[in-house]
C-alpha cells in the first residue's frame, strides 16, 4: 500500500517528540508533507526549534517545518513547562538545528497546501492546542474538502481531566479553537485521556526501545524516561501515559484502537470547566456525530509498533 499523506501539527513537548520520531521513522506508512508547530507546552519559538531538533536526530530534513500561532484564539497562554521541562524536551541534550524552519507561517502553508490537494487526500494530525487548525478553518473553510480526517490528541471524559477536574491540556489551552474544529463537518478521530491513559511507557518498554541503539530510539527512550520519573506520573512502574503517539500509531495501524461515534461540544465560558469536552453518544440528542471517540487501546501492540518503526529509523 502506498504511504498515507499526513500533515502533523504539534507543540513539542516530550510526547509530541516521541510522536514525531515515530512519524519520521515510519516512511513506509506515512508521507509527512510538513510539520506545523504551535504555542502550547512551551512558546511557539521553542516548539518550532524542538521540531527542528527531532527532525535532525531522525535524519528527516526533507520534511519542512512551519512555525505557527504564538497565542490561543482568545484566552491567555497556558504553558506546561512544569511537565515537559524548560526546553519542552525534558532533559534531551539540545543543539541549534542545522536547518532553519521555513519562512512561511504555518497557517498560510496549511491553507495553500490543502486548497491545492485532491479531495479527502490528507490526514491532519494535531497533538497540541488547536489554534493553527482553527485559524486555518476560520480563514478558509473550504480547506475541509482536502482533509480525510483530523486525528486529534485531546479531550477527556471518563478519566477526568489532567489540568482541571474535567479538562485535558490541549483543549484547555485553547478551548475556542477546539470548539471551531469539533463543529466542522470533517471526520474527527479523538484520542482523549480515556484512551491515552491506557498506553503506559513502563521502564521495561523503554528499555526495549533504548536497546535498539539508533539515535531516534535513544532519543525516544530519553524522552519517555523523563516523563516516567515526573512526580505527577508516580509510581514510575506504571509508566507515563503515551498521549501524542496514539494518533500516529492509529494512522499506521487502525486496528490498535476502538472507538464510539459521538458529537463533541467544548466548554469555552465557565471558569470552573473551561476546556471540558462534552461527549454525546446519543445520536437522537446530537445528530452531528462527526467524531470517533477513542475508548480502548492495545498498549502492547502500540509499543510493538513503536519498536518496529524506530528500528527502521535512519534507513531510506
Ligand atoms: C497533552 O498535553 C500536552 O502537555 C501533551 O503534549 C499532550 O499533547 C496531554 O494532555
Ligand atoms: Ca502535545
Amino acid at each position: 500500500m502506498s504511504p498515507l499523506t499526513v500533515i502533523f501539527d504539534c507543540d513539542p513537548g516530550v510526547d509530541d517528540g516521541v510522536a514525531l520520531l515515530l512519524a519520521f521513522a515510519a516512511r513506509d506508512a506515512l508521507k509527512v508533507l510538513g510539520i506545523t508547530t504551535v504555542a502550547g507546552n512551551v512558546s511557539a519559538k521553542l516548539t518550532a526549534r524542538n521540531a527542528g531538533v527531532l527532525r535532525e536526530i531522525a535524519l528527516r530534513e526533507d520534511v519542512p517545518i512551519y512555525a505557527g500561532c504564538e497565542r490561543p484564539l482568545k484566552r491567555s497562554p497556558i504553558e506546561a513547562g512544569h511537565f515537559h521541562g524548560e526546553s519542552g524536551l525534558g532533559d534531551l541534550p539540545l543543539f541549534e538545528p542545522r536547518h532553519a524552519v521555513e519562512a512561511e507561517h504555518a497557517v498560510d502553508w496549511l491553507i495553500q497546501t490543502l486548497l491545492a490537494a485532491p479531495a479527502r487526500s490528507i490526514a491532519l494530525v494535531a497533538t497540541g492546542p488547536l489554534t493553527n487548525v482553527a485559524t486555518a478553518l476560520l480563514r478558509e473553510p473550504s480547506i475541509t474538502n482536502a482533509i480525510r480526517e483530523i486525528a486529534i490528541m485531546g479531550g477527556a471524559r471518563s478519566e477526568g481531566g489532567n489540568i482541571t477536574a474535567s479538562a485535558e491540556y490541549n483543549i484547555y489551552a485553547d478551548p475556542h479553537a477546539a470548539q471551531v474544529v469539533f463543529a466542522t463537518d470533517v471526520e474527527i478521530v479523538a484520542f482523549g485521556l480515556d484512551v491515552t491513559h491506557q498506553v503506559r511507557a513502563t521502564p521495561e518498554r523503554i528499555d526495549t526501545i533504548a536497546r535498539l541503539g539508533n539515535p531516534s530510539a535513544v532519543a525516544t527512550a530519553n524522552l519517555l524516561t523523563f516523563a516516567t520519573y515526573l512526580p505527577a506520573n508516580s509510581p514510575a512502574a506504571q509508566g507515563a501515559p503515551l498521549h501524542d503517539p496514539c494518533p500516529i500509531a492509529w494512522l499506521i495501524e487502525p486496528a490498535l484502537f476502538e472507538f464510539r461515534r459521538c458529537h463533541i461540544e467544548v466548554e469555552t465560558e465557565s471558569t470552573l470547566t473551561a476546556g471540558h469536552t462534552a461527549v454525546e453518544f446519543r445520536a437522537d440528542v446530537a445528530p452531528h456525530q462527526n467524531v470517533r471517540w477513542g475508548v480502548r487501546a492495545n498498549a502492547a501492540g502500540i509499543f510493538d509498533l513503536l519498536h518496529r518503526k524506530l528500528a527502521q529509523s535512519g534507513k531510506a
